[in-house]
């Protein structure tokens, strides 16, 4: 079989070259040149990736917005209630689906788990595995209990012989396990280079595009995300989901990053067992640790995932430092962290300027929203001053650089879940504060801060 010609594209300026260079001749780039294969320009235009990209959206003529028929996309659940969560209910006929995640995190067996509660309703699944045999694949099936499972198996690398199986078989939903090692016999590259992951994926894209089959990918994150990780991918899928969570403890969450299809920051929550992974269809109190009584430098806050409130302890130490005094979070913005450090030392007089400040969100729980500045700076004041808050403490609230506490987005909401689980004394922003008597906040007392030395002086007062 003839190969068909592969040509050296520069990811910058887009100029060919027939051998891989370091440096781009053309615009000076360094290491940007990618193998790519040369096709015949479509319709005898000059962008050799013409032919490539046109397929990913079929082209059409102009139409006013309102004369396009908008059908809705049909949904299948994947029988995963937190997977579905996560995909904006259920997976979508033609739509890609790009699965990140770190090695061992789960990613394989929850998707092992949907098509196989798929194949059970009904709907043809094919799951090909290039990371592990067809027998290794059966025996997690039986951890699972999934013995008797019907979902078809193909333990292959190369991407035309997948395609030609699909093409075969006809699957409404397959799952490609790994992308990183899918290779396409038109490039030179070894699998997992950038090259050949791009190529299979939009390959693939396009064959689920124009069959109407739905295809999950699952992508290994590397740990700066970068080369040959699924980033290069993220433009070129519909939706893309990240497995997130401590390995060592059993929770995980999926996040959806983008989504065509749905909303994104939803999250699915899972509890990986014995048995596979289980969703947690009430997760506000599953980040709390559990301490007996209250210790110095730790804090609760509610966080909103989506549309669920989530109570998570976040913890500080404060340690004398060297010389060189570190700041380090997990799960935190380090920069955040650093600029709350700065507000604390300007606006409440607490300095840390020649201590280690450590910061953590218990459960390997991620946290984005600036919402968590007030209780990451009362558990650090905390720790400082190796006092504990009191029992049943919480807080949230975003700090500005001014020192003022600013609302959180759906306050009532936080609290309320706050006031359901138990906790007894809330410090939130003004504006969160609710107007009127409610019975939702009954038992909870709320203190309403507009800046952060009153949140600070609150603190040591109720400690
Ligand atoms: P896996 O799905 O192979 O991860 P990925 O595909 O993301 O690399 O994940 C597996 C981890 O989960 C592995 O370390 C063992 C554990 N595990 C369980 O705890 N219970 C189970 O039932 C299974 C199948 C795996
Ligand atoms: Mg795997």
């Amino acid at each position: 079989m003839s190969r068909s010609k592969t040509t050296y594209a520069c990811n910058e300026c887009g100029a060919a070259s027939a051998r891989w260079l370091g440096k781009c001749p053309s615009c000076g780039a360094w290491n940007s040149l990618v193998e790519t294969v040369a096709q015949a320009p479509a319709g005898g235009g000059k962008n050799r990736l013409g032919a490539a990209f046109a397929a990913l959206a079929p082209a059409s003529d102009v139409q006013a917005l309102a004369s396009i028929e908008a059908q809705d996309v049909a949904r299948t659940p994947t029988g995963q209630a937190e997977l579905d969560r996560a995909l904006g209910g259920g997976i979508v006929a033609g739509g890609v689906v790009l699965m990140g995640g770190d090695p061992g995190i789960g990613k394989s067996t929850l998707l092992l788990q949907a098509l196989d509660a798929l194949q059970r309703a009904g709907v043809p699944s094919l799951y090909v595995t290039g990371e592990e045999s067809g027998a290794q694949v059966a025996l997690r099936a039986r951890r699972l209990g999934l013995a008797g499972s019907q979902v078809a198996v193909l333990a292959e690398i190369q991407l035309e012989k997948i395609v030609a199986t699909l093409a075969a078989r006809q699957p409404a939903v397959a799952v490609i396990d790994s992308i990183q090692t899918i290779y396409s016999d038109q490039l030179t590259s070894a699998p997992g280079s950038v090259a050949q992951v791009r190529e299979c994926a939009a390959h693939l894209t396009r064959w689920a595009k124009a069959q109407g089959c739905a295809i999950v990918l699952v992508g290994h994150v590397t740990k700066d995300g970068q080369l040959a990780g699924p980033r290069v991918l993220e433009h070129m899928v519909d939706t893309v989901l990240y497995f997130e969570g401590d390995t060592h403890s059993s929770f995980r969450l999926i996040r959806a990053i983008k989504n065509r299809f749905g909303a994104v920051n939803e999250i699915g929550v899972f509890a990986m067992t014995e048995k596979g992974l289980k969703g947690v269809s009430n997760p506000s109190a599953i980040f709390l640790s559990q301490h007996a009584d209250p210790v110095p430098g730790s804090c609760v806050l509610v966080t909103l995932e989506g549309t669920r409130p989530l109570l998570v302890e976040v913890q500080a130490l404060v340690d004398s430092g060297g010389p060189s005094p570190r700041r380090l979070s997990v799960g935190l913005e380090r920069d955040r962290l650093a600029m709350l450090l700065a507000v604390l030392h300007r606006h409440a007089g607490v300095a840390t300027g020649d201590q280690d400040v450590f910061v953590n969100a218990v459960g390997g729980v991620r946290i984005s929203e600036p919402a968590a500045d007030l209780a990451v700076m009362l558990a650090i004041t905390s720790s400082l001053r190796g006092k504990a808050l009191p029992k049943g403490f919480l807080a949230f609230g975003e700090v500005g650089l001014a020192g003022e506490v600013r609302p959180a987005p759906r306050g009532q909401e936080r609290l309320k879940e706050a006031a359901k689980l138990g906790f007894s004394v809330a410090v939130v922003p003004k504006a969160n504060a609710p107007k009127r008597k409610d019975k939702a906040f009954e038992g909870l007392t709320i203190h309403a801060v507009e800046r952060v030395e009153e949140a600070m002086a609150l603190a040591r007062q109720l400690a």
